[in-house]
């Protein structure tokens, strides 16, 4: 078992700053995750030439993969820091740098800390809630079939990570893309009972500028996501619902 581990940080002190990489010896604790690292280096900020440094920013907040804060490039990966275990990334030798840096594709707020508000801010573009008045008890919802509780269960368990976002070809800040996490978020509040009901008004906002025609189903969503959401399976729904839409729309608006 290796005493120290070794950690390379890609930091920058500020949005506008230039970034700098920052390189860290730290002590070795069987079952560390990339958060505990973090945490190590909080409690000792002193940079591998003994040179005093501060604590990394960072968000975490759940620490068992479930709030989606803690997204960042380890090694080069977009993954949560909560659920990467350092055993797992140093190599078999144990002596394997390991690397962090923030999400490529957002503002940098400082170090690994990114600005991911374009989710939240497409998911309003997709209404993906369900629209009920909660000011008064309204007993108990329309019954779901089990198939469809089944579908719709995996769907439900998306983190708002960005993961998906990070590794998208079609994503960037520059494009209006919205990404696998929205359209699978619309075809889960599709298929609510009482969500269904914005059915047409999701499907028309997928149809527009930075809608589903735009992703060029190249599937490194899939392949990143934590939660293993069936993001292809989403996208090729939405794809048929969007374009069933739009051929309503042609003969009825
Ligand atoms: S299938 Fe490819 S283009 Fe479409 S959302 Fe996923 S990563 Fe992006
Ligand atoms: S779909 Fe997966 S990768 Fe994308 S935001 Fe949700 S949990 Fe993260
Ligand atoms: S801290 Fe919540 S997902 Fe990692």
């Amino acid at each position: 078992m290796p005493s120290t581990i070794k950690v390379e940080i890609k930091r920058q002190s500020s949005p506008d700053a230039a970034p700098v990489t920052e390189k860290f010896e730290i002590p070795y604790r069987p079952g560390m995750n990339i958060t505990s690292v973090l945490g190590e280096i909080a409690l000792n900020p002193v940079d591998v030439t003994g040179k005093q440094t501060t604590p990394v920013t960072y968000d975490s907040n759940c620490l068992e993969e479930i709030c989606g804060s803690c997204a960042m490039l380890i090694n080069g990966k977009a993954a949560m820091a909560c659920s990467a275990l350092v055993d797992k990334l140093t190599g078999p030798s144990k002596d394997q740098t390991i690397t962090l840096a923030p999400l490529s594709k957002f503002p940098i707020v400082r170090d690994l800390a990114v600005d991911r508000s374009v989710l939240f801010e497409n998911l309003k573009k997709v209404k993906a809630w369900v629209p009920i008045d909660g000011t008064y008890d309204l007993g108990s919802g329309p019954k779901q079939a089990p198939q469809i509780q089944e579908q719709r269960y995996p769907l439900s368990n998306c983190i708002s990570c960005c993961c998906c976002m990070e590794v998208c070809p079609q994503f960037n800040l520059s494009t209006s893309f919205v990404g696998a996490a929205t359209i699978a978020q619309t075809k889960l509040f599709n298929m609510d009972p009482s969500g269904s009901v914005l059915k047409e008004d999701r499907l028309r906002a997928l149809s527009g500028d930075g809608g589903i025609q735009e992703c060029s189903f190249a599937q490194n969503c899939v392949m990143t996501c934590p939660k293993e959401l069936p993001l292809t399976e989403a996208i090729s729904d939405m794809g048929r619902d969007v374009f069933i839409q739009k051929v309503k729309d042609l003969f009825t608006r």
